[in-house]
C-alpha cells in the first residue's frame, strides 16, 4: 500500500487523510490536530462550515511540522458560492486557517436544479474562481465534493483545469459504484467522508467477522478496504486512542474474497444526504 496517490496534475496526496467534520472548535480540534499528526497523519481535510477552521490552523501552527510536508484541503461553502464570492470564501479560509496556501479547495455541494434554474453556470462560476487561484500559485490543486456524474459533466465541459478530486460519501454498504466508476475513468481521485459511516457500520456483524480475523476493529478494517479500493478515505475523531487506531492500518492486507464480500454488501447505512435533494 502506497503513503501517497498521485492526482492528475502530479501532486503527490497522503493515501489517508484526517477528517474535522463535527470536531468541535477550540481545544477539542486544536488537541485532535496535534495529536493526529503525532500519529502520523500529514493530510488534514478541512471546511469553512465546520466552523473550526481557526483552531485546525492552531493544531496546524504548533504541531511541530513544517508546513510543506502537510497535506490541508478546505472547501468552498455552499453560501458562498459563484466568481467573486468564492474568490472571498477563499481568502476567508486560508486567514482563519492562518496559512499561506492551500494544498486542496473543493466545492463542498454542487448546485442542483433541485434549488436553482442555472445550476450549471454557478458551479462553472465558482469553478472559474477555483483554477484562477490555482494558477495563481495558491491552490496546489482543484477538485469538488458531492458531485455525481451529472454535476460533473457539464462543469468538465466548461473548465479549464479539469477537477483532480471529488470527495464523496463513501463506506461498506453505500459505494456509489457509478459515480466512483466514472471518476476513475476521468483520473479524478474518490476521496471518502464517512469512511466509518459517522459509526453506523461499526456495529454490523458481517464487518465484524472479518475485521476479528485479522485481528483489527472494523473502523481499521473500513479505512483498509476504501485504501485496497484506490479510495482515499478520511476518518474523523476527536479521541486520542481512536485517532491512532485508524491510522494503524498499514501492517495488513485484506484478502480478494472478503474485499469481494465488502463490496458486494447490501446498501445500509446511507446518512441520507443526496445533493440533488438536500435543502441547504
Ligand atoms: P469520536 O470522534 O468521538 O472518536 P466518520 O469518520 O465515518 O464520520 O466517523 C466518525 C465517527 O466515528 C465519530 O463519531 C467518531 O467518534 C467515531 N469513530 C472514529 N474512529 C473510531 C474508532 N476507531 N472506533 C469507534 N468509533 C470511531
Amino acid at each position: 500500500m502506497k503513503e501517497h496517490f498521485k492526482l492528475n496534475n502530479d501532486v503527490k496526496i497522503p493515501s489517508l487523510g484526517f477528517g474535522t467534520w463535527q470536531s468541535p472548535d477550540g481545544e477539542i480540534a486544536i488537541n485532535s490536530i496535534k495529536t493526529a499528526i503525532a500519529s502520523g497523519y500529514r493530510h488534514i481535510d478541512a471546511a469553512a462550515i465546520y466552523n473550526n477552521e481557526k483552531s485546525i490552523g492552531l493544531g496546524i501552527k504548533n504541531c511541530g511540522i513544517e508546513r510543506e510536508e502537510l497535506f490541508v484541503t478546505s472547501k468552498l461553502w455552499n453560501t458562498e458560492r459563484g466568481y467573486n464570492t468564492a474568490l472571498k470564501a477563499f481568502n476567508k479560509s486560508l486567514k482563519d486557517l492562518n496559512l499561506e496556501y492551500l494544498d486542496l479547495y473543493l466545492i463542498h455541494w454542487p448546485a442542483s436544479s433541485n434549488q436553482f434554474k442555472n445550476w450549471e453556470k454557478i458551479n462553472s462560476d465558482s469553478w472559474r474562481a477555483m483554477e484562477e487561484l490555482y494558477k495563481e500559485g495558491r491552490i496546489r490543486a482543484i477538485g469538488v465534493s458531492n458531485f455525481h456524474q451529472h454535476h460533473l459533466e457539464p462543469l468538465m465541459e466548461n473548465a479549464e483545469i479539469l477537477p483532480a478530486v471529488n470527495q464523496i460519501e463513501y463506506h461498506p454498504g453505500f459505494t456509489q459504484n457509478d459515480c466512483v466508476k466514472f471518476c476513475k475513468e476521468n483520473n479524478i481521485l474518490v476521496e471518502a467522508w464517512s469512511p466509518l459511516g459517522t459509526g453506523r457500520v461499526l456495529e454490523n456483524e458481517i464487518l465484524k467477522s472479518i475485521a476479528v480475523k485479522y485481528n483489527k476493529s472494523v473502523a481499521q478494517l473500513c479505512i483498509r478496504w476504501a485504501l485496497q479500493n484506490a479510495i482515499l478515505p478520511l476518518p474523523k475523531s476527536i479521541t486520542p486512542s481512536r485517532i491512532q487506531e485508524n491510522f494503524d492500518v498499514f501492517d495488513f492486507e485484506i484478502s480478494e474474497s472478503d474485499m469481494t464480500t465488502i463490496n458486494r454488501m447490501d446498501s445500509f447505512g446511507f446518512s441520507g444526504l443526496n445533493p440533488d435533494s438536500v435543502d441547504f
